[in-house]
């Protein structure tokens, strides 16, 4: 009976046939170990986020006087809220710190060697604009910490030299930081960047399967993609699950006091991920310190094209990659305990 209803439905939707073929390749085998295979992390945190971000939309209120009330109700009143909501934060920062370990994998690696520069430029982009989504959804809350974060950063971005300005007025919807910011940083939080990324990791997806993944040394013998890393990958969901779930019930979400326009609190700080910049650019002289972080990120988009232009020149990237990367996170490291010691 059950195998005449699967004939008559696969003979209708050849599903599982079409399927498969379609994500079935060949994978070598250096993506069996997890540092390669990292990729797959911010996606499914990505996901996450997005399942308890529309569940919680059924209860915020994008006012200054409604953001507040919902979000203390979110975690206080609604049934299982402050889990959505803790699930919700934990995601977000193991997004951000899982994209910075497979941008380290494949920046080390050189994975995204010629021909694969645009694997890496879709990703920085990636990147940019999950800290946007990061940034906007921090913004949501409306308590001091979160008021007083979105105005820093945004008085932060505004004073980068050609696009500060812009980039000021698109954010805050005017010179201030008023109801139209809040509605603004909403929208942009729940639908615009949502979306945007979505459109890029299926790009990024789909250029690393039809450039390839680079050629590693030593690796030699490949793997079907289904069943081997299609189940591996579930594998990942599953642990990053039981991670995420206990982090929420070990560090359960908070909220302070309401918004306070005229009262700036002495613990105004950026979140962790923006640390580094924020201090970079209070202890180097302002023009210099906003010069640097466009000069760094300018670098960090058009990286694989320089690793082509110096390898044609007979340059050893490889090792290159080791020094500038180590530099690199050490700054970063550096800069941010700096900040957060305070
Ligand atoms: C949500 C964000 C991202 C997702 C879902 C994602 C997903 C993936 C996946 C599934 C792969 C295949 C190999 C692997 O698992 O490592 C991959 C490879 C790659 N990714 Fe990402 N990635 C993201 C962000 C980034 C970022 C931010 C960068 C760099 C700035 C980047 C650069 C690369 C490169 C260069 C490769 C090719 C590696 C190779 O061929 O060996 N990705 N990515």
């Amino acid at each position: 009976m059950v195998a005449r209803i699967r004939e008559w439905a696969s003979e209708r939707v050849p599903l599982r046939l079409s399927l498969i073929d379609y994500i079935q390749e060949p994978v070598p085998d250096h993506m069996n170990k997890f540092w390669y295979a990292m990729g797959a992390t911010p996606l499914i945190l990505f996901l996450l986020l997005a399942t308890t971000g529309i569940l919680m939309t059924f209860y915020y209120v994008p006012t200054p006087e409604g953001a507040y009330e919902s979000v203390r109700n979110i975690t206080y009143g609604v049934y299982l809220g402050w889990f959505i909501r803790g699930v919700h934060k934990i995601s977000v920062n193991l997004m951000i710190f899982t994209l910075l370990l497979h941008m380290i994998r494949v920046f080390v690696t050189r994975g995204y060697r010629r021909p694969g520069e645009f694997k890496w430029l879709i990703g920085a982009v990636i990147f940019l604009t999950t800290l946007a989504l990061a940034f906007t959804g921090y913004s949501l809350p409306y308590d001091q910490v979160s008021y007083w974060g979105s105005v820093v950063v945004t008085n932060m971005m505004g004073q980068l030299p050609v696009i500060g300005k812009s980039l000021l007025l698109l954010l805050r919807g005017g010179e201030e930081v008023t109801e139209v910011t809040l509605l603004r940083l909403y929208d942009m939080h729940t639908k615009l960047l949502p979306l945007v990324i979505l459109g890029l990791i299926a790009a990024h997806i789909l250029i690393v399967r039809i450039v390839g993944f680079a050629k590693v040394e030593g690796s030699g013998g490949e793997h079907p993609f289904y069943p081997d890393h299609v189940f591996k990958t579930a594998a990942i969901a599953i642990g990053l699950l039981i991670i995420v779930v206990n982090l929420a019930a070990i560090f359960p979400p908070m909220i302070g006091q309401p918004a306070n326009p005229q009262e700036v609190p002495n613990n105004v700080a950026p979140p962790w991920y923006f640390a580094a910049i924020y201090k970079w650019i209070t202890i180097v002289p302002r023009e210099a310190g906003l010069f640097g972080v466009l000069l760094f990120f300018a670098l960090f988009l058009i990286y694989p094209f320089l690793d082509s232009l110096f390898t044609e020149r007979g340059a050893r990237m490889g090792r290159v990659n080791i020094v500038v990367g180590t530099g690199a996170v050490a700054a970063f490291a550096g800069l941010t305990l700096l900040q957060v010691m305070g």
